[in-house]
């Protein structure tokens, strides 16, 4: 029983982690999935990221045209699902891990649905790593320091939430 214990403990833990690192488990909501990808304009052969990928719904998505994507996750439950999942999606690969470690250098697009108070840590990372043209699609929050960087601003309705696009 003690071992059933300790497991639940550290998936709970990595839940924690993830929480204080940069952001809850909240997958962005599935009509606004296609929303993220039309804002990408992600070509075949694209090297793609989701930067806590949760389920990894927006990596599976991202691979429909020909686009390789990977998705970093730290909490092992959707890591988990998600892994399982990318066994049966060519072109996607999920990694356990923190984010902040993985080396984006190759990105073409990144995605990110992450709180501010994150934005400094990960806006230090986009600086050093990101060749220019990368492109970085955002849910929810803009980055007030790219507002040169901004290329679009998509919020249909007022009942939408806003996804932000930014050419490095
Ligand atoms: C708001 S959710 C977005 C999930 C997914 N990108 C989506 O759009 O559906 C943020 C995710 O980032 C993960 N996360 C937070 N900090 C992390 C870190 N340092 N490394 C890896 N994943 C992290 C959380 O566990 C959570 O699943």
């Amino acid at each position: 029983m003690t071992i059933v214990y300790i497991i639940v403990f550290l998936i709970l833990l990595s839940a924690v982690v993830g929480s204080l690192s940069a952001a809850p488990w909240v997958p962005t909501k599935g009509k606004d999935v296609g929303r993220m990808i039309d804002l990408a304009n992600i070509k075949s052969g694209d090297k793609v990221y989701d930067l806590g990928c949760g389920d990894g719904r927006l990596v599976f998505a991202s691979t429909k045209g020909g686009a390789k994507a990977v998705g970093v996750e730290i909490f092992v439950l959707p890591y988990l699902y998600a892994k399982i999942r990318s066994f049966f999606v060519p072109g996607s690969k999920i990694k356990y891990g923190n984010f902040f470690r993985q080396d984006i250098t190759d990105a073409d697009v990144v995605f990110i649905f992450l709180m501010e108070k994150s934005y400094h840590k990960i806006l230090d990372k986009f600086n050093k790593e990101l060749k220019p043209g990368a492109r970085v699609v955002i849910y929810c929050w803009p980055i007030k320091e790219w507002e040169d960087k901004l290329i679009e601003k998509n919020k249909p309705r007022e009942v939408d939430l806003p996804i932000y696009s930014y050419v490095v």
